[in-house]
């Protein structure tokens, strides 16, 4: 399969005044493959999320996409980048499905798209995965 992965997350610290929240995570994402991230409560998952996204800067550690280390600035930089996040203390639009919602920002402009008429290009493994059908 090679050793290039898609997303590494590698040797990740992230302390918050104080209190380690990440205590040298790593985690390394392959091509193609979907993951889900679990733990209890205060484990960290959508800090190491946030930090992938460009929210959070870690204290040290590294992120590399596509086997190059790379800095994520901020979140528009990591959407730039082929990241996306759906926070989920913040609101999401419920009318929209949850393909337009990670798709945000990025619909193709020039027409106007009915509600769950826009698909954008690439999102067939998405489709698979997305489980909210419309009535
Ligand atoms: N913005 C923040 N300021 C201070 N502490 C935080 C902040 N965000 C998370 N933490 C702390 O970091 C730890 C991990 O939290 P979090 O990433 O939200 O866990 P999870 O998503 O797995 O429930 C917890 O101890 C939490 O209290
Ligand atoms: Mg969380």
């Amino acid at each position: 399969m090679g050793d290039t992965y898609k997303i590494e997350l590698r040797d990740i610290v992230k302390d918050f005044s104080g209190v380690r929240a990440l205590d040298h995570v790593t985690i390394k994402i392959r091509p193609g493959t979907v993951h889900t991230l679990v733990g209890e409560n205060g484990a960290g998952k959508s800090t190491l999320m946030k930090i992938l996204n460009g929210l959070y800067k870690p204290n040290s550690g590294s992120i590399f996409l596509d086997g190059k280390e790379t800095v994520i600035k901020d979140p528009i930089d990591a959407r730039e980048k082929g990241i996306a996040m759906i926070y989920q203390e913040l609101n999401y639009i419920p009318d929209l499905s949850i393909e337009e919602n990670i798709f945000m920002g990025r619909f193709p402009s020039g027409r106007i798209y009915a509600p769950g008429e826009f698909l954008p290009h690439n999102t067939a493994a998405l489709s698979g995965i997305c489980c909210r059908k419309r009535g």
